[in-house]
């Protein structure tokens, strides 16, 4: 016999985040729009941290090779009581000079965009999967992206955020545990984690300047962003 969301109840008791497309019009919708993943990285922290313990276990980090290359760590940044979560890859050369994410080009759209939608980057957090500059840019490495994840874990129990958008294929591709293609998973929003966050998934402001065409697509999606925050729960 099977207990009606037993299932989810043990997933979530074990910090395993289920997420599902959110309004499906079925109530028991085909396989691939419901999907249970383990969370990325879990477990996470045992002992549940605050802020400023995080921010410090972030900034000593040597749990990964990352830390030999990096100038810094970029923990995140914006409100700690902002209702939007932007989570994108992981810092470029000039987040790590700075340790601040979102600060070069892409940085400036990121902030043009949100001021389409009358956000200031100060309303809202942004962080990254990974807390250190790959080398050259690179794509982060899966292991690499399971040993930083328990930290954006931690960041989203402290932040609560009412929804998340995640920026490009990396982010969202790790959030969701999906290898589908971004132009699959955008337009659709996801429930993320243990609390059901709404998660709507966008492209990355820096395939934004290099593909202009797609920022009707972005906008559409920051709509829907926008739509949801204004959604009560
Ligand atoms: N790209 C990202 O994904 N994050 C940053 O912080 C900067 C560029």
């Amino acid at each position: 016999m099977t207990i009606p969301g037993l299932r989810e109840q043990y997933l979530e008791a074990m910090g395993i985040p289920v997420w599902v497309q959110r309004h499906a019009a079925n109530p028991e919708p085909p396989a691939d729009e419901v999907q249970l993943v383990r969370a990325p990285g879990a477990p996470g922290h045992q002992r549940a941290v605050d802020w400023r313990e995080l921010q410090e276990e972030v900034r000593t980090c040597i749990k990964c090779a990352l830390h030999q290359g990096r100038t810094q760590t970029v923990f995140g940044a914006g409100s700690r009581t902002a209702d939007l979560l932007i989570i994108g890859e992981a810092p470029g050369a000039e987040e790590d000079r700075r340790g601040e994410p979102f600060v070069g080009r892409a940085g400036q759209l990121l902030n043009a965009m949100l001021a389409a939608i009358h956000l200031a980057r100060e309303d809202v957090y942004i962080a990254n999967i990974l807390k250190c500059r790959p080398p050259n840019n690179r794509d982060p490495k899966s292991d690499e992206a399971a040993t930083c994840t328990p930290y954006l874990q931690r960041q989203i129990e402290l932040l609560q955020p009412r929804v998340i958008l995640a920026l490009g294929r990396i982010a969202a591709q790790w959030l969701l545990q999906s290898d589908a293609p971004i132009g699959r998973l955008r337009g659709r929003t996801f429930e993320y984690g243990a609390g059901a966050t709404p998660l709507v998934v966008s492209y990355h402001p820096a395939y934004l300047l290099r593909s202009p065409l797609a920022k009707s697509k972005s906008w559409e999606d920051l709509k829907v962003v926008k739509r949801l925050l204004r959604t009560p729960e």
